[in-house]
């Protein structure tokens, strides 16, 4: 689901020199399948020129609250009433002001207090212009009217000093976008619980026990619950993959750590869904220092099991079911029997859903195998789909 397809968004661009970041706000916002419209003030207009919004967005630039469409619209009341999504990025502390003030005196500021549209704002300005009690009462009464803010982040600002004021990056824009336009989703108001990546079980200080799982599958998934509204709480053991903007992270190493982060999460949650790929042994116990190869010419480590997180899971379900997800979904990898193993597993766990992918081919690939096996005996067999794309035919299908 991607909530930005065919969308109506203006992107009004304000005077600061994070005026050029928004160039690629404004890509990204077009690839992603919006109608983009760019509004400027004429102080952005000398830190970037209009030609580069509208190569990038293919449509012309609104800068002028006068202007009449080629239909004699008044352009800045026709887009007031098209746009879906109001972004301004960069804010400055005078747009600021003047919003919070009703002012209508240039195109963008006219537009926002004629809309109906959510306003989100990602401010850029010097500390101490962020800092004053004037710009911080503005933002207050911005956001208690309902406008969405993205708080700027602290690094190096225009004036060369250090401080907070830098207008949030482009991806940070474009996932709190994504939230916004996704909270009447299909899944808005829910909690979703996904794990993700291998788990690691340590040998000693510098070695594990592992397997290939990349972790795509669960963040695929959390990416597609985000578009449709849902409240995501990811687990993860794999830090190498772009974090999901607006999901709650949890990092985990070892199948005890997830265990615990999954009860926890768990709690309260609508779905639980497993695509961490847990180590089901660990070493009997952890070597205390690096273990010596001329100690010994082979070497034997004792393993011990690891809990089933999603057996624990079901027996929380069949014992306090109020205390359990209403659905849950899990993964088998299985290098044979595919769809024996996998159907022993969904009713052994107890699980709405599973998800059988033939290993090794699924771990680390973009493009996967899957069939889907549900608790009624039904089964889908899917050919072979970018991860992405199987994320959300698994939402669809667990509904
Ligand atoms: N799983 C789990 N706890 C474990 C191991 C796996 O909750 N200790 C979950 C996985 O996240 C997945 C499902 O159980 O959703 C099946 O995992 P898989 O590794 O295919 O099966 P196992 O139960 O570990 O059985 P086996 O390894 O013997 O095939």
């Amino acid at each position: 689901m991607n909530p930005f397809q065919n969308t109506t968004i203006v992107l009004g661009v304000t005077g600061s020199i994070a005026a050029y970041k928004s160039a690629a706000l404004a890509s990204q916002l077009y690839q992603l399948g919006a109608h983009v419209h760019v509004a400027m003030t004429d102080a952005a207009a000398h830190f970037v020129g209009p030609l580069t919004f509208e190569s990038v967005t293919h449509r012309p630039v609104l800068r002028d609250v006068l202007a009449l469409t080629a239909e004699s619209e008044i352009e800045h009341v026709t887009f007031a009433k098209r746009a879906q999504l109001i972004i301004i990025a960069p804010a400055t502390a005078n747009t600021l002001a003047k919003l919070a003030h009703g002012f209508a005196n240039d195109v963008l500021s006219a537009i926002v207090l004629d809309t109906r549209a959510p306003v989100l704002l990602a401010p850029a300005m010097e500390t101490g212009m962020w800092e004053n009690p004037a710009t911080q009462e503005n933002l207050e009464t911005l956001k208690r009217r309902g406008m969405f803010v993205l708080e700027p982040g602290a690094g190096n600002l225009a004036s060369g000093a250090q401080g907070k004021g830098r207008m949030a990056e482009p991806n940070e824009i474009v996932g709190q976008a994504r939230r916004i336009l996704a909270r009447n989703g299909p899944l808005a108001g829910k909690r979703v619980v996904i794990t993700a990546g291998g788990t690691q079980e340590a040998i000693d200080p510098v070695r594990v026990i592992s397997n290939y799982s990349s972790g795509k599958m669960g963040y695929a998934l959390a990416d597609e619950a985000l578009a449709r509204g849902a409240e995501v709480s990811l687990i993860t053991s794999v830090d190498d993959l772009p974090v999901p903007f607006g999901a709650k992270i949890t990092r985990v190493v070892s199948t005890q750590d997830l265990l615990n982060a999954v009860l926890q999460e768990m709690c309260g949650a609508d779905m639980l869904i497993m695509a961490a790929a847990p180590a089901d042994f660990r070493p009997a116990s952890r070597a205390d220092q690096k273990i010596k190869k001329e100690a010994a010419a082979e070497l034997t480590i004792p393993l011990v099991r690891n809990p089933d997180i999603l057996g624990e899971v079901a027996r929380i379900r069949t014992e306090q079911p109020h205390a359990a997800p209403r659905r849950v979904v899990g993964f088998a990898a299985e290098t044979h029997d595919l769809l024996a193993n996998a159907r022993r597993k969904l009713e052994r766990k107890r699980l709405d859903m599973i998800v059988a992918n033939p290993v090794p081919q699924t771990f680390g690939s973009d493009i996967v195998q899957a069939t889907l096996l549900k608790q009624d005996g039904s089964e889908l067999d899917l050919p072979p789909m970018p991860k992405a794309e199987l994320a959300s035919v698994i939402l669809d299908q667990i509904g």
